[in-house]
């Protein structure tokens, strides 16, 4: 089986377009722990209604709500999985390791950008409400304003893609990445790629990572 594949990097890194492409040529099951917490709060849960304050300010939910979460939703004996968003702290990627990838074969790859870049990134991104595409005013505009090319349902933003937002999540990131950066290096598992470049090259070398 394909190794279970961890993708780490900022917000806008790029981990989500990369992720479906992975999906789409290499036939990765993939889980976001971003995605399944905004069903949550989507389907107005209990659960949801627990974390849509703490995502809308850009700070990290509980470890052991989204390990659940996480757990809940994946089944590493059917397929390889691309991790997007899990692991966001040390802790968390102790529990990936010991409660969920166990003795499965894994590697980490870490979006490497200058965060600098990555606002103008956030704010202009768009996503389909109907089949997830993502787009970007400003690098992937749709041909038709606010509609999908591939469905055709409307484009949404995402409630923490604004500024004051966007400041906090990649001031978390910036305090949060090393230590995880450092386990996935210690145990001889972490690639890194340039994430500042155009998606196609970004996504040959992550697949290059994948075949090696
Ligand atoms: P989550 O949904 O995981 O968001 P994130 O980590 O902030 O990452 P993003 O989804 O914003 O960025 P991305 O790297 O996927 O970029 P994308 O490909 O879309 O988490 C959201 C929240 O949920 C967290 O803040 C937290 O509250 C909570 N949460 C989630 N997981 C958690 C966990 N494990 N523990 C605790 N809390 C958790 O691209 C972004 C834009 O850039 C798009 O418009 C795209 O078109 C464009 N783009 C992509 N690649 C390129 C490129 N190469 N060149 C130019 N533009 C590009
Ligand atoms: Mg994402």
């Amino acid at each position: 089986m394909k190794p279970q594949l961890i993708l780490l990097g900022a917000p806008g890194s790029g981990k989500g377009t990369q992720a479906a492409r992975l999906v789409a040529e290499l036939h990765y099951n993939h889980i976001s722990t971003g995605d399944l917490l905004r069903k949550e709060i989507k389907s107005e849960s209990e659960l949801g209604k627990k974390v849509q304050g703490i995502m809308n300010s850009g700070k990290l939910v509980d470890d052991n709500t989204v390990l659940e979460l996480l757990n809940a939703n994946c089944d590493l004996s059917q397929n390889a999985y691309i991790f997007d968003g899990f692991p966001r702290n040390h802790d968390q990627a102790k529990a990936l390791d010991e409660v969920v990838l166990k003795k499965s074969k894994s590697r980490a790859v870490y979006f490497n950008i200058d965060l600098e870049k990555l606002a103008a990134r956030l704010t202009n991104r768009r996503t389909c409400s109907g089949c997830g595409e993502i787009f970007n005013l400003l690098s992937k505009a749709p041909a038709k304003e606010g509609v999908c090319d591939l469905c055709g349902k409307s484009l949404t933003q995402r409630k923490d893609d604004n500024e004051e937002t966007v400041k906090t999540r990649l001031q978390v990131f910036k305090e949060t990445i090393d230590p995880v950066l450092a386990h996935y290096e210690e145990s001889g598992r972490l690639a890194r790629i340039d994430a500042s470049q155009n998606p196609d090259d970004v996504f040959a070398a992550l697949k290059g990572l994948t075949e090696e």
